[in-house]
């Protein structure tokens, strides 16, 4: 789908970072934007910027997908609105940094119903009508954390990789069906990320900026790619990891990623 012109794009995380930016992008290009997150005045601040500037028409969910019950919750408040989802961007996402044992066990729980139950829910609520048009979008975001098991950051990493696996399959799924599925590998971005993860300790190089990362995976809407890394050097170490001895490659990621 080149065209996003008057298509319906749902949009996960919308309140910050690298939704805030998908939703300011996709706007621009005539897309009309069901916003959603967990910060309101942030989420209609945005819609109604956005609807002014572009001139598209914008709805505001909030939801906390970290609850049971909530994704479904969504997309009932979807079909009630009459919106028929084109494009669905399953971006919302936090991360948890350090020993795991120390790590509170309630917030690894909210990180994997975030970052995994609710995109498999998402997915599984909103393809079949996709497919019923034979034409639609998923773009699920993982990370340059999905390559590789990262100490330190063991119940993220996890997340992310389960992400990209479960994405590249729907991608084979699906890619002669009409729908498109794309998984979006951010390294190191400028956004709330970090402040929410508590330490900069887990970044990696020189941050991106959300404007970047969002431009790639825009640009690779249609190239038929089952993944995308935003960064060229983000590129190279994600394929590093899978060439050097495991042994090795979990000591260096190790030294990244360990608390200072
Ligand atoms: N920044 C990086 O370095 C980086 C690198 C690789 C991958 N990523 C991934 O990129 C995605 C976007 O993150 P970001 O970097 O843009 O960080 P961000 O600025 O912190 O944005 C995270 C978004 O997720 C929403 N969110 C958090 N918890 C939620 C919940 N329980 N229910 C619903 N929405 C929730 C937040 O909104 P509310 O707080 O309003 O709910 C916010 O809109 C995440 O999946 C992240 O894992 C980021």
């Amino acid at each position: 789908m080149k065209n996003v012109n008057n298509k319906w794009t749902l949009i996960t995380g919308a309140s910050s970072g690298i939704g805030e930016v998908f939703a300011h992008e996709l706007a621009a290009k005539g897309s009309h934007l069901i916003l959603t997150a967990r910060s309101e005045s942030k989420l209609n601040d945005l819609a109604q910027k956005l609807s002014k500037k572009h001139g598209i028409q914008t709805e505001v969910i909030v939801s906390d997908l970290s609850q049971a019950g909530a994704p479904a919750e969504l997309y009932q408040a979807c079909i009630e609105r009459g919106r028929s989802i084109d494009i669905l961007i399953n971006n919302a996402g936090f991360g948890t940094h350090g020993l795991f044992e120390e790590q509170s066990f309630d917030r690894n729980h909210d990180e994997i119903m975030l970052n995994v139950m609710a995109v498999v829910e998402l997915t599984h609520l909103f393809l079949p009508e996709m497919l019923r048009k034979r034409s639609g979008v998923v773009i699920n975001v993982a990370s340059t954390a999905a390559f590789q098991p990262d100490p330190y950051m063991a119940v993220y990493g996890a997340t992310k990789a389960f992400v990209l696996s479960f994405t590249q399959a729907l991608w084979e799924e699906n890619r002669k069906r009409g729908v498109q599925f794309l998984t979006l590998c951010p390294g190191s971005t400028e956004t709330a990320f970090f402040d929410v993860l508590g330490t900069n300790d887990a970044s990696v190089g020189k941050k991106a900026t959300p404007k970047h990362v969002v431009d790639v995976a825009l640009r690779s809407l249609g190239t038929n790619r089952s993944y995308v890394v935003a960064g060229s050097m983000n590129y190279i170490n994600s394929q590093a990891t899978r060439l050097i001895p495991k042994k090795i490659m979990l000591r260096i990621v190790s030294g990244m990623l360990r608390p200072r």
